[in-house]
């Protein structure tokens, strides 16, 4: 069995991929808030390219059942009603709510994963649950992509840093899986900062301008492990959350 983690831009996405599970992170911030919106009641959470996107779609709703979210260069979108701040996606915030959702980096990595097996949205925050099903998914002879969104399409520590974790506990006394050097270099990463993943965070690009910007708090909140033990699943372009009323 395989898990191999690919660095973004969406490209990088594997031509296998229909046959894998895919794991998509971005865990600052587009990743962590999605799951902190479905552990929050959020009905779902659409991702679109663009901010004219969600307006448009937004059309297809009543305004008080839709959110429009998300961010350009960190800040949120005007007009909209949320930017990407997980600390934004309260109960109050969303709640029965779809929300339509632009990122610079990541809902355009998941929307490229459209097509695999199952795309699963992975951050630290819903760490283990994921990795549940990533166990699972070995056990049945299946294989697994980590896609990091990264950052301008570029490298980004702290996706790489959240993907090595990812790898390490998953493989850990599984027999015959074998991992790509990308993956073998994000375990490292992961091992070098461990359970600190504030410290990932500030060694990140993108850590520092989020903290630079104001969003010091975010950090914290990306960084709690488990704190929202959710399963996004992406399917029919929307990401919803696995449970009682959305079996695979
Ligand atoms: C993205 O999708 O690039 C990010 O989530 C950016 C951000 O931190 O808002």
């Amino acid at each position: 069995m395989r898990v191999d983690v690919f660095f973004g831009p969406p490209s990088a996405v594997p031509a296998e991929a229909p046959h894998r599970v895919v794991v998509v992170i971005d865990v600052l911030r587009a990743s962590t808030t999605i799951a902190v919106a479905l552990a929050n009641g959020a009905r779902t959470v659409i991702p679109l390219e663009s901010s004219d996107a969600v307006v448009t779609r937004a059309k297809a709703f009543e305004r008080a059942d839709v959110r429009m979210a998300g961010e350009r260069k960190m800040r949120p979108i005007p007009g909209f009603d949320l930017g990407n701040s997980p600390r934004e996606f309260t109960r109050d915030a969303v709640e029965g709510k779809t929300v339509l959702m632009t990122t610079s980096n990541g809902t355009h990595a998941i929307a490229a994963s459209q097509g695999a097996r199952d795309v699963i949205v992975g951050s630290y925050v819903n760490f283990s649950a994921v990795s549940t099903v990533l166990r699972a998914a070995l056990r049945g002879n299946t294989d697994i992509a980590i896609v990091c969104a990264g950052r301008e399409h570029q490298f980004a520590l702290e996706d790489a840093g959240c993907a090595g974790r990812y790898v390490y506990h998953v493989t850990k006394r599984m027999a015959n899986v074998d991992t790509n050097d990308a993956a073998q270099a994000c375990v490292l990463l992961d091992r070098k900062y461990a359970d600190n993943v504030l410290r990932l965070f500030d060694a990140s690009e993108h850590g520092r301008a989020l903290r630079a910007a104001g969003f010091g708090d975010d950090l914290i909140a990306c960084a709690e492990i488990d704190s929202y033990p959710i399963i996004p699943v992406y399917q029919d372009r929307q990401i919803t959350k696995l449970g009682p009323d959305r079996e695979r």
